[in-house]
């Protein structure tokens, strides 16, 4: 199971390289207001949510202690992301995003960086 466990651990991290990775692509165009929420951080972002999940539901069946406050702070962050970068999503016609907001989704995902690693 610890194995499995670590496997989604892995899974979970690529997640967060493909969601704070598309964020980081679009900083110089953030500056000048034209920064697009590209699909690497939607499908990083659905990412987070599915192996999250899988991770609380496979650490429960292995009896492991979850901090389900961490869990739950987490998790509300991650909706207000995945709801911010899927309305205004990069399709056929996908919108330029406000200076501001696309920073929002930045900070947002920092944070939860911080929160998983600092939050013990
Ligand atoms: C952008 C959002 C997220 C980021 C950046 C993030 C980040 C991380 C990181 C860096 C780890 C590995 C370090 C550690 O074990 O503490 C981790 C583990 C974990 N994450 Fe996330 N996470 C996010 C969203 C979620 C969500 C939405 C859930 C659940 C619904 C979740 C559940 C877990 C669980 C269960 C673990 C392993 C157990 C633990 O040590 O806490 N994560 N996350």
């Amino acid at each position: 199971m610890d194995v499995l466990i670590h496997l989604f651990v892995g899974l979970h991290i690529i997640g967060i390289a493909a969601l704070l990775g598309g964020f980081l692509t679009q900083t110089k165009a953030m500056g000048q207001g034209t920064a697009r929420f590209v699909p690497a951080m939607l499908h990083g972002a659905l990412t987070m949510l599915v192996t999250g999940v899988i991770l609380v539901g496979l650490n429960q069946a292995d009896d492991h202690h979850l901090n389900t406050v961490k869990i739950g702070v987490k998790l509300a962050l991650l909706i207000v992301i995945l709801g911010l970068v899927y309305v205004k999503r990069d399709d056929e016609n996908g919108e330029k995003v406000d200076k501001g907001l696309f920073g929002l989704v930045g900070l947002l995902t920092m944070a939860n960086i911080f929160i998983a690693v600092l939050w013990t």
